[in-house]
Parts: structure tokens; C-alpha cells; sequence
């Protein structure tokens, strides 16, 4: 076989056989593909379908071409994979929300690139933690603890790590196929028995139509489900952020609110969606209704908060953490109100410049060797709907320096609209797809 043949017949819109995609995928690891080859080959995916049937075979074989966990464990093994967005804590909730209720959760999750925040970046605000973590360690953490959240090593599905990369500068990430088999090469590398997928639309996500949306989540959960992992998506709403504080601390400390004070608003409401989903899949609840409510009550009565502080303090971090977590998380500066221009509602957002707005006081990157300031953000965000007075606060900006501050006002002034009249709020989840 050679990477001309398989992307001739690309041209002659035909679909590549499963073992020329096997070869495909372990030539982009083993660089017998070379990047010209490569390029090629995601240009015509970006034209010619190649298929659910292809993308299971595109998907495994990049999967296929580093580690693939090996699970000895005794309930199910869940993970959630999202788009990314603003404000989004969700995995931070749901990981020990879904252990507390009897499943495994190794979740291997990103860093922020672009407007969105990481999970990784948000863990690694807590002094002394460590995502970087051996296979020996996070199945230990999955003996101990029953979740862990945890970077891809090199071996997590190297030939993804290549094609992205050369994706990313030949304007061809865009393919649905080609996304969903990157997302899965990975996420399946953890064997889980069932993913739920996050998928957003909105300001603040990536894809802003439901069109788009409903495209990527149907193509993944067919794969997915196809590669014989029980999958269903949540098309969830991106219009503003899910937590009311953006950046790497302040969402770990909105977070340990909900887990140890009253949890209650858009993130648990999210998370127990999701869950409930997995929890059926699972066969560990009886429809997504009663899944959800198990989550949320694993959220609400200190259980989920028990298994983050230990899920913590096995990645290094502070052994008090989950009763001591205000103590421990670094704060910014200098903080500065920021107050409503005008009276009226809150009438629209722009998620993605608020995410930027965070990015420029240091607390995202926008390449990946941009050191991050954790501290830093916004907190205190107004909510779509929200009637303000002028003068009312309607976010509070954590910076490095009194410039920063100045800089991040003006960029959250011009997110935020605000109207007279009150406009209609959209749901938080959009559409189900399975
Ligand atoms: N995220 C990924 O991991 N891969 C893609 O192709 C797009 C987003």
C-alpha cells in the first residue's frame, strides 16, 4: 500500500478500504506518510465522505497506533468529551458526581487553546497538582479514588497528535469526519463503556449553528456507537457562560460553591443532564430523569465534594482541599468592578470575546507555550435576562496590573449588551442526539 494510491482514490471520490485507513493511521505515526501525503489526504476528506463505516476505521486504526487502556475494575467506565466553551466547569462537577455513583471515570481532558478554558489548566490552579500522571498512577487513582482528570500522554493515539498538527496549518480541521475521528482516537483510547458527548452552539462555542452542531454530534455518537461504545450528545447552549466566574481559580472556586455550599444553577443543571445520560447508558439508573437526579444529589450532600478533595490530593494537591479550598486557591492583584453602562436587561453576550477578554489578562493561551497566570479572570458575571440598574456591578475583573484591569473592562463592556426590553433566554439543552 502507499498514501498515493488511498488518496487517488479520494479523488475518484471513492472510500478507502479499512485496512488502507489502518495503514493510513500507522504511516502518520511511523512517518511513512509523509506531510505532503498527509495534507493531501485531509484536503479530499474535506470533499469526499468517507463514511461512518471509513471514520470507525479511520478512527480505531489512529486509536490503534499508541496505548489503549486495559480496565480490570468492577462497575462501568464513563467519560465525557465537550467541544469547549466559556465558563465551562462541567468535568470538574461531573467526574466525581459519576464516581459517587458507582462508575469509573478516567477522563483524559485539554489545555485552553483559543477563547475556551481547559480542564487541565482549571486543576492545575490547586497548588501542587499534577495532570500529568503514569498509567500506573491513574489506575491506582481509579482503585483509590474512582475518577481522575489527567493530560494525554505521548502514547495516548500519536498519529492524532501529527494530523492535527498538520491539519491545523492546512486549513482542514474543519472536517466533520476528520474531527470526529481525532476526538474518538483519543477518547476510546481510555476504553470507555459509554461517553456522553457536550456538544455546544452559541457566542462562545466553536460551532454556531445548530446545523453544525447537530452534524458533528450525530457523526460521533454514529462512530462512537458503530466502535461499540454506548454514546449519546447534548447539544447545550453556549450564548454566555455556564459558571458566573471565567478563568482558571475562580471556576475551581465556583466549583467547590456548588460541591460544598447549595448545588443549584446551569452548571449542576448541565452536569446532571450529562450524567443522567451516562448513568443509563451504564444501566446504573433507570431513565435520564432519575440519572440526573442521582448526580444531583451526589452533587448536593457532600459525596462528589468527598472524591474531588481525594481525587486532589492523589495528583499532589492539598490533602484539606475540599474543606479548606479557599485557603489554597491563588487570587489576582488587583480586582475592579465593572458597572452597567445603562439601565435595562441583559440582552446578549459575546462568549467568545469574554473568553478572550480572559486570555488577554493572562489567564488562557493562544499558543500552546503561553504561560498561564491562574489567578486571574472575571467573577460575578450578570446573567442573560437580568434586569440591572446603571451603575449596578455586573462583573468583577481579576488582573496582574491596574492596565490589564482597564483593558478586560473594556473588552467585557462591549460582550455584554444590554437592552430595554427583556429578550427570550434560550434553553440549556438544545436538541438530544443518540
Ligand atoms: N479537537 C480535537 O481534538 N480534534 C479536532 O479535530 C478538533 C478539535
Amino acid at each position: 500500500m502507499d498514501a498515493r494510491a488511498i488518496n487517488a482514490k479520494l479523488r475518484r471520490r471513492e472510500v478507502p478500504s479499512e485496512d488502507e485507513l489502518r495503514w493510513f493511521a500507522n504511516g502518520l505515526a511511523n512517518g511513512d506518510v509523509t506531510d505532503a501525503q498527509a495534507a493531501a489526504f485531509a484536503m479530499a476528506a474535506c470533499f469526499q465522505s468517507i463514511g461512518t463505516e471509513g471514520c470507525r476505521a479511520l478512527t480505531l486504526a489512529m486509536r490503534d497506533t499508541g496505548d489503549v487502556l486495559k480496565w480490570d475494575l468492577d462497575g462501568p467506565v464513563l467519560d465525557k468529551h465537550s467541544t469547549g466553551g466559556v465558563g465551562d466547569c462541567v468535568s470538574l462537577l461531573l467526574a466525581p458526581a459519576l464516581a459517587a455513583c458507582g462508575a469509573y471515570v478516567p477522563m483524559i481532558s485539554g489545555r485552553g487553546l483559543g477563547h475556551t478554558g481547559g480542564t487541565l489548566d482549571k486543576l492545575e490552579a490547586i497548588p501542587g497538582v499534577n495532570t500529568q500522571v503514569s498509567e500506573d498512577h491513574l489506575k491506582g487513582m481509579m482503585q483509590d479514588v474512582g475518577c481522575a482528570i489527567v493530560g494525554a500522554t505521548a502514547q495516548i493515539a500519536p498519529a492524532d497528535k501529527r494530523f492535527y498538527a498538520i491539519r491545523d496549518v492546512t486549513a482542514t480541521v474543519e472536517s466533520i469526519e476528520l474531527i470526529t475521528a481525532s476526538i474518538l482516537s483519543k477518547k476510546l483510547a481510555a476504553s470507555p463503556d459509554a461517553l456522553v458527548l457536550d456538544v455546544k452552539i452559541g457566542s462562545g462555542a466553536f460551532m454556531k449553528t445548530a446545523e453544525e452542531a447537530r452534524a458533528l454530534a450525530q457523526s460521533m455518537c454514529d462512530v462512537a456507537n458503530a466502535a461499540g461504545c454506548r454514546t449519546s450528545a447534548l447539544i447545550t447552549d453556549m450564548n454566555q457562560p455556564l459558571a458566573p466566574s471565567l478563568g482558571n481559580a475562580l471556576e475551581v472556586a465556583e466549583v467547590m460553591r456548588l460541591l460544598t455550599g447549595q448545588a443549584a444553577g446551569p452548571l449542576v443543571e448541565i452536569s446532571a443532564a450529562l450524567g443522567g445520560e451516562l448513568l443509563v447508558h451504564a444501566g446504573l439508573a433507570t431513565d435520564v430523569q432519575d440519572g440526573a437526579a442521582r448526580i444531583a444529589a451526589t452533587l448536593g450532600d457532600g459525596h462528589a465534594a468527598d472524591i474531588f478533595g481525594r481525587m486532589i490530593a492523589a495528583m499532589g494537591g492539598p490533602a484539606d482541599f475540599a474543606g479548606n479550598w479557599q485557603a489554597h486557591l491563588p487570587g489576582a492583584e488587583v480586582q475592579h468592578d465593572v458597572k452597567a453602562p445603562a439601565a435595562g436587561h441583559v440582552a446578549a453576550m459575546n462568549g467568545e470575546a469574554l473568553g478572550l477578554a480572559v486570555v488577554g489578562l493572562g489567564g488562557g493561551r493562544m499558543v500552546e507555550s503561553d504561560r498561564i497566570h491562574p489567578g486571574v479572570g472575571v467573577s460575578g458575571m450578570a446573567r442573560l435576562g437580568q434586569e440591572v440598574a446603571a451603575g449596578d456591578v455586573i462583573a468583577c475583573i481579576h488582573a496582574a496590573s491596574e492596565d490589564d484591569a482597564k483593558a478586560a473592562e473594556a473588552a467585557v463592556l462591549a460582550a455584554i449588551a444590554i437592552e430595554e426590553k427583556p429578550a427570550e433566554l434560550p434553553p440549556l439543552v438544545h436538541e438530544r442526539i443518540s
